[in-house]
């Protein structure tokens, strides 16, 4: 198989920034998704649908000429996010889902939910009238280790969401273990989740043996290869509807990643479908990229499934060391190494 014809994929889980940041990515989501789910961890956040709506209207102003791209927006929640809130967010045909940053969790997140206790009358509207609950997933107590965050999180947060509320719609975002997987794929039609090239990829190895590598760097923080990378791949590849593509492409400017404390986030944007066909051919499944890439994230939200078609080509190409980023760099996943298949233009 040298080339491969897909419906066009979307991007469940994207962060595109704001302003000049924007627009130096949003290009490359535009050329590869069809839609995609835009993250609200603005600073500072999109709390509002009116805010959402305004982020989705600069977000369309942004885009390259003559480019069909669909954002579908986020809201933020925090403690003090109102009932009235979600219902107006309701009646805003921009808005599609509402996103889950426990308080402190990761990047722009200290507006998020101290007490999960605090946002259930907005569960409650929320599950009534069906919009999605985005869930970062990962426990903020210090005192837990943080490879240990997602599982404890499961275990004593998500589990009683879906306990309380069995009729939300809840996607766990990108998914880091195997409890995630066995969780996820245990749970009724309500719970998906996404995952990122970065975890399908990559493991702690990549950056942290032999050196510390800042560009590695994301949260939550990539596992272990065994079990927790292996079980990623093999629900990928599996075909089951549960599990769909959300990059989680996080461009921070290359010097604050690489600094003494530096930020969490991994750019793939540039090369988002190519490196998921890497780890769908690595494992000779190519035949289940698309139903992962372009139909199971759509059937999940309720939305039609893409019309356009993109083209890959078995094609070994070398990924740019950095790209422009408004005025400076940012360093894609995968800088300097070769990927075997390319998007046709
Ligand atoms: O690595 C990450 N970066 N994880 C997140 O949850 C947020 C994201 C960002 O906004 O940079
Ligand atoms: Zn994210």
């Amino acid at each position: 198989m040298n080339r491969i014809t897909l419906t066009k994929p979307d991007d469940w889980h994207l962060h595109l920034r704001d302003g000049e940041a924007m627009k130096s990515v949003v290009g490359m989501s535009a050329k590869q998704m069809g839609r995609a789910i835009i993250m609200p961890n603005l600073s500072p956040p999109i709390t509002s649908a009116a805010q959402a709506k305004d982020y989705h209207d600069r977000i369309i102003e942004s885009l390259p000429k003559e480019t069909i791209f669909k954002p579908l927006m986020v809201l933020y929640l925090t403690d003090e996010t109102s009932k009235n809130e979600m219902l107006e967010a309701s009646k805003t045909p921009e808005v599609y889902a509402a996103k889950l940053y426990p308080a402190g969790a990761t990047t722009n997140s200290s507006n998020g939910v101290t007490n999960i206790r605090k946002i259930y009358s907005v569960l409650e509207i929320m599950q009534k009238e069906k919009i999605p609950l985005l869930i970062h997933g990962e426990v903020t107590d210090p005192s837990v280790d943080i490879f240990d965050r997602e599982a404890v999180f499961i275990d004593k947060v998500l589990s009683k969401v879906v306990r309380d509320f069995p009729e939300l719609k809840i996607v766990l975002e990108h998914i880091t273990t195997k409890d995630a997987v066995d969780y996820v794929k245990g749970s009724d039609k309500n719970i998906a989740a996404t995952i990122t090239p970065h975890h399908l990829l990559a493991n702690r190895n990549h950056m942290l043996s032999g050196g510390i590598r800042p560009h590695f760097y994301c949260l939550p923080i990539l596992k272990r290869e065994y079990p927790h990378q292996d079980a990623l791949v093999a629900a990928a590849i599996s075909g089951s509807n549960k599990f769909f593509l959300g990059t989680d492409s996080a461009p921070h400017y290359k010097n604050e990643k690489e600094s003494a404390c530096g930020c969490a986030g991994i750019f793939s944007a540039n090369a988002a479908i190519e490196l998921y066909a890497e780890v769908f051919d690595k494992h000779k499944q190519m035949q289940m990229l698309e139903g992962f890439s372009s139909f199971f994230g759509a059937d999940f939200y309720g939305l039609p499934r893409n019309t356009e078609k993109i083209t890959l080509e078995k094609l070994s190409w070398t990924v740019p060391k950095s790209y422009d980023f408004s005025g400076a760099k940012v360093v894609p996943f995968f800088a300097g190494s070769e990927l075997s298949w390319k998007l046709l233009d």
